[in-house]
């Protein structure tokens, strides 16, 4: 898409990954937007002014008490004269001060005048990603109405340490800045949807439990991708190390029970879409303190109850939404075993792979899917599950639109 004309007011805080910022400078310049600059003291520790300046062609504000910035623009006019303001890096202090309305430097004052949208890259350490001090900054953000990109898994430039803290790549900033000012139509406007994604966890005692190796992001893409086509979702997640998607209200559980349960209250809804790898079983006793080893017993035996078919729940309910799409993770016969459970679980559509271990899609980053329906079937290529999860967004609101 093109950004012809648009106006983007991009406040970079002070981080490692404020290099990154000068990419993004280059790649919405290409795409024909017009960057204005605004950088925080700290930002100006990692990338300087002049390079800034140079890769925007614009004036780069730094200064609340500049005479000359605030007579040539001023703060209150910095931010409303944007289309939307991009904070790439957003670090953990710049969000704690947004959260609270905190205004004692240019970037602060400008985000507390603003009336655009704002989205947000936050890039720090994954430990300060973690703190609660910072998870509740963000869950206010986001109930403010701020849009996150991010952050990403990834290993940290200063201290190699792995975790979600990475900022998004300059192109994945620009994709959900176009997706935030595009003027495409948003076709599912006004509709619900109930996302299940990740795998659950099964508890054999306090301390253990039964799991698999679902990673959750596909079914975390699907959320943010109907959210983007304008549904009001609810994801309903497993235990998963991913951060909660934008724009989607995101209710955290770990037993297959408590997931059906959190999708049952989510009814009525337009769509459902059950991507989570829920567990077949649970131990059925599942014992209320820690079992021991006992010396010269062998182990104990898990006798195990079977869980609840979220999806058969919801596909046979009385309230059952209108479009209702389930996943199979098949390691052969996929079309044969996808047919079968589209029958049995009352869906419209089944979206089968193959997770053969060959294949690496169990965790990995891309996915090969065929789409089984009522009346036909069709093979997708190879995709990132970020592209299955846009084009299965675009489907669904088809779908709905043809029934
Ligand atoms: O039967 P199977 O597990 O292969 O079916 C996969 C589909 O059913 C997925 O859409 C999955 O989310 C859903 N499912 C469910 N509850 C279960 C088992 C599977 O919702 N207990």
């Amino acid at each position: 898409m093109s950004l012809a004309g648009k106006q983007i007011l991009l406040v970079i805080g002070g981080g490692i990954a404020a290099y990154k910022s000068l990419d993004l400078i280059r790649r919405l310049r290409e795409r024909g937007a017009c960057v204005r600059p605004l950088m925080t003291a700290a930002a100006q520790q990692f990338v300087t002014p002049l390079a800034v300046g140079a890769l925007s062609a614009s004036h780069v504000y730094t200064d609340l008490f500049s005479r000359e910035d605030e007579q040539d623009v001023g703060h209150i006019r910095l931010a409303r004269e944007c289309d939307l303001i991009v904070i790439a890096p957003a670090t953990a202090d710049l969000m704690a001060k947004m959260a609270n309305g905190l205004a004692d430097d240019l970037a602060t004052a400008a985000l507390l005048a603003r009336d655009k949208q704002v989205l947000v890259a936050p890039a720090m350490n994954p430990r300060m990603w973690e703190n609660p001090a910072t998870k509740r900054n963000v869950a206010c953000l986001k109930a403010d109405g701020i849009a996150f990109i991010g952050p990403m898994r990834g290993e940290m430039a200063e201290s190699g340490e792995a975790g979600l803290g990475r900022m998004a790549e300059p192109l994945e900033i620009v994709g959900a800045i176009e997706d935030m000012l595009s003027a495409r139509s948003r076709p599912l406007q006004g509709k619900k949807a109930i996302v299940t994604s990740g795998p659950t966890h099964e508890p054999i005692d306090p301390v253990r439990y039964i799991a698999n190796r679902s990673s959750g992001k596909q079914g975390h893409a699907i959320a943010e991708a109907l959210a983007r086509l304008g549904a009001e979702v609810t994801l309903v997640s497993g235990p998963v190390t991913l951060a909660d998607p934008a724009g989607v209200n995101v209710i955290h559980v770990e037993r297959a029970e408590d997931m059906r349960d959190a999708v049952l209250n989510a009814l009525p809804a337009d769509i459902a879409v059950m991507v989570a790898a829920v567990a077949d079983w649970r131990v059925a006793d599942a014992s209320t303190h820690k079992i021991k080893k006992q010396p010269g017993e062998g182990p104990p035996a898990l006798v195990l109850a079977e869980n609840p078919d979220i999806l058969a729940t919801v596909g046979h309910h009385q309230a059952r939404p209108r479009l209702v799409v389930g996943f199979a993770a098949e390691t052969q016969n996929v079309s044969v075993n996808g047919r079968a459970k589209l029958e049995r679980k009352g869906a419209d559509l089944i979206v089968a792979n193959d997770v053969s271990p060959e294949t690496g899609i169990m965790g990995g980053e891309r996915n090969s899917v065929r789409l089984i329906y009522r009346e036909g079937e069709e093979s997708w290529p190879e995709l990132s599950k970020a592209d299955v999860a846009a084009k299965l967004a675009e489907k669904i609101a088809a779908m709905l639109g043809n029934a």
